[in-house]
């Protein structure tokens, strides 16, 4: 016969497995990072099923969903100011008159998947309804509208920890069975790459992006200082493990925000090196413009196989920043099958002939071909430094390949 502690122990250890086999994240969903399009950064408020249908059709006609931007996401101010008699969150009655289902339902109709967003809060930050002390209730919800994706923000949250309030929606998500991602939004600000690989599928590193290279407002930034924040924000830089790029990797990414490509705050040229940093940094890939109006150009950026070949390498392993002098940095990343990218970008405001001496790369052992992605053009081997003349706050994005 069998102790009884043994059987306690045994019946403990049971109870304890089944805990855990409940109190997880949907595994596989961001194994490389999320790509779509998210209405904040063009449209804020001013969002409406039309505009949310006409963006699936643009992205189905321009390419941008065969490249692979999927999660078409509402952002803040899709819900009604008020929940219904039964504590439901429902969509706004004048700019989601068809309501959540018939929108999610378009969507996958046509190869999209539905993002949402919400609010750990007891309000959003738009000052909408927040799912606080409401979160299995949402969760079900959005289950029931066929979401894929929530982007879950940090505003009106009082005295909340965000370990606790993330570990709850991410409960409460799991347990309305529906695979979605679980985008955490807290802006880095209790340090979310040290505790969240488990809890969600990508989270924010900073506040918010804008359209612009490196200006400072209030709360929002340009791109340019995002990447320098999210550089510094884990001390010590020691060679290739610097920054919090060690923290990130298939199913569990940090979120340096969302893409301002195209948007009027940046050049052509600011455009196309955010871009590439982005890739460079593995960063979940979410445009922020409007696509129903964008330039050749602009969707040559954002659809461009070979840098989103880049940011959705499979090895999944972010980016790091090997030079930084006055004028010009070298951003590396090494991928799947011995290539790597090289970012070469000139800080400068104006053009500027800059080069990489591939000789001082001492991790890549080797001789590679160099294919320059924007150029479009082989540009011979490692065995010789690459030169070019790169504008200003631009970019040259190599990829160094096996001979
Ligand atoms: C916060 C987020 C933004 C956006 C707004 C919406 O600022 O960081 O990305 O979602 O809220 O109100």
């Amino acid at each position: 016969m069998k102790h009884p502690l043994t059987t306690l122990l045994a019946l403990v250890a049971g109870l304890a497995a089944a805990a855990t086999a409940t109190a997880q994240k949907f595994e596989g969903l961001a194994l490389t990072p999320p790509m779509g399009w998210n209405t904040w950064n063009t449209f804020a408020s001013n969002i409406h099923e039309e505009l949310i249908m006409a963006t699936a059709d643009a992205m189905v006609a321009n390419g941008m969903r065969d490249a692979g931007y999927v999660y078409i996401v509402l952002d803040d101010t899709w819900s009604a100011l008020e929940r219904d008699a039964d504590g439901n969150l429902q969509a706004h009655p004048e700019k989601f008159p068809s309501g959540m289902k018939a929108l999610g339902d378009y969507l996958h109709e046509r190869g999209f998947k539905f993002g949402i967003y919400g609010c750990a809060g007891r309000k959003t930050c738009a000052g909408y309804p927040g799912s606080w002390g409401h979160e299995f209730q949402d969760a079900r919800k959005f289950a029931e509208w066929g979401v894929d994706y929530l982007k879950y923000d940090w505003c009106h949250t009082d005295t909340a920890d965000p370990r606790d309030a993330y570990l709850r929606m991410r409960d409460a998500l799991y347990a309305a069975g529906r695979p979605i991602v679980f985008s955490i939004c807290e802006w880095g600000q209790s340090r979310p790459w040290e505790w969240a690989a488990d809890v969600g599928h990508l989270w924010r590193t900073t506040g918010d992006i804008t359209d612009c290279y490196d200006c400072v407002q209030r709360w929002e930034r340009g791109w340019k200082v995002i990447l320098d924040l999210q550089y510094s924000l884990v001390q010590p830089h020691d060679g290739q493990n610097n920054g919090i790029g060690r923290y990130a990797g298939p199913g569990h990414w940090n979120d340096p925000d969302m893409l301002e490509v195209g948007n009027e705050g940046l050049t052509l040229a600011e455009s196309r090196a955010h871009f590439s940093m982005w890739c460079i940094l593995a960063a979940p890939l979410m445009a922020g413009n409007d696509v129903t109006k964008a330039t050749p150009e602009v969707l040559a950026i954002l659809t461009d196989p070979e840098a989103i070949a880049i940011d959705q390498d499979p090895l999944g392993k972010q980016g790091w920043r090997f030079r930084a002098e006055t004028g010009r940095e070298i951003w590396v990343r090494e991928l799947a099958g011995g290539d790597w990218a090289v970012a070469l970008l000139n800080t400068g405001d104006e053009p500027a002939r800059l080069s990489v001496d591939f000789s001082h790369m001492w991790f890549i052992e080797g001789e590679r071909r160099i294919r320059d992605i924007w150029k479009k053009r082989d540009a011979g081997t490692t065995a010789q430094p690459f030169t070019d003349v790169i504008e200003p706050h631009g970019v040259a994005l190599l990829r160094l390949m096996r001979p």
